[in-house]
């Protein structure tokens, strides 16, 4: 078995704090509404830092923990789907910003499931000797995408960066991705291309998307459409790889699930009858940081000490797509 080893990990969070309180400034809602239903009580938002940005401070952290230079470093693989650039690539401005050698610069795309993605690829790369040593980040600033005028989304979301460091282990390591591109009118935010190009004919297939108000610039969202198949899809992809490892889910040290919403979390972990202890959250402080979540909560943990060499942890995600996706590895 090739396995991944976590050797540092690294979190960006901006300074401002948006509490619950201050949507009810601008928007009809409560405190009371957002906690109960969402279990998010604050979230941060970048108001100077760009993306990009963002995540080459949590990705200066996790080299630094990792006890390496940026020079060490053999491929960046970033999670956003909320890039400050089409090109180039924000893993291109994150080795430039970091000061890293002129390695491979990829990003992917899996919207909230992308850090998961971004670390099976890594560990693809990792057990065919392609690489020693590979920056992972996610790096998401998802209130730029946000009508503050939509009530049931604007209150999700928030922005920060999360990255690890990591190198080939022995150690266990299976995983389970998927998506459904069939539900793609779920969830989504559309590029603003030129519309006035003149060669530009529309998409018939794709009308109702393309052909959009000027509210369509923002992320739409068909809330319970998205937190059904939330439920169901994150239960399903722990099934899936608990049974490649032949492990039941409470032989496991750790879940970290995408922060999505409490209510979601929760139902799943019914549906996968896992003990509420091993599950981290910190949704309460961030809100939905989109692929950046996973990383912050594994440095969160590393911070705080939490981490042990030879854990078993499964991390598990959903996101526009819709995609899905679980990995289980030994830390
Ligand atoms: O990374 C993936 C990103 N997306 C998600 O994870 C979204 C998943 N979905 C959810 O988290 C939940 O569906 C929401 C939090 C978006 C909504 O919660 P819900 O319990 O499904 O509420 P609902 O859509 O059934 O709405 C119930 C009521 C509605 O009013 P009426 O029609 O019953 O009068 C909404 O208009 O709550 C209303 N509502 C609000 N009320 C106060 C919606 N948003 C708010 C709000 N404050 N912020």
């Amino acid at each position: 078995m090739s396995g991944i080893s976590i050797i540092g990990t690294g979190a960006y969070l901006p300074e401002f704090i948006a509490t619950n309180e201050m949507f009810t400034k601008f928007i009809d809602t409560t405190d009371e509404w957002i906690t109960t239903r969402t279990g998010i009580s604050e979230r941060r938002i970048s108001q100077d830092k760009p993306n990009f940005v963002m995540a080459a401070e949590a990705s200066k952290e996790a080299v630094k923990n990792a006890g390496l230079t940026a020079k060490d470093i053999d491929a960046i693989i970033v999670s956003t789907c909320s890039p400050d650039f089409f090109y180039p690539n924000t893993a291109c401005l994150i080795q430039n910003l970091i000061g890293a050698n002129d390695c491979p610069a990829i990003d992917i795309n899996t919207a909230c499931t992308g850090f998961i993605t971004a670390l099976d690829i890594a560990r693809n790369y990792l057990a065919a000797d392609i690489y020693k040593t590979i920056l992972v980040v996610a790096g998401e600033r998802l209130t730029s995408q946000i009508d503050y005028e939509d009530r049931a989304s604007c209150i999700l979301f928030g922005d920060g960066a999360g990255a690890a460091v990591v190198q080939k282990s022995n150690g266990l390591y299976y995983s389970h991705m998927g998506a459904k591109g069939d539900m793609l009118h779920d969830l989504y935010c559309k590029v603003e291309y030129n519309r006035n190009n003149p060669f530009y004919i529309g998409d018939g297939i794709l009308k109702d998307i393309i052909d959009t108000p000027q509210k369509g610039r923002y992320l739409q969202m068909d809330g319970k459409a998205v937190y059904k198949f939330a439920v169901d899809a994150m239960a399903d992809a722990v099934e899936k790889v608990c049974g490649q490892s032949g492990f039941d889910i409470n032989d496991l040290d750790l879940v970290i699930p995408h922060q999505a919403n409490l209510r979601i979390i929760q139902s799943a972990l019914k549906k996968m009858n896992v003990d509420e202890s091993k599950v981290y959250t910190n949704l309460e402080k961030h809100g939905n940081t989109s692929s950046s979540c996973i990383p912050m909560c594994l440095a969160e943990l590393d911070r705080a000490g939490r981490l042990k060499r030879g854990m078993k942890i499964c991390l598990v995600g959903f996101g526009a797509g819709l995609t899905y996706g679980a990995c289980i590895f030994e830390y």
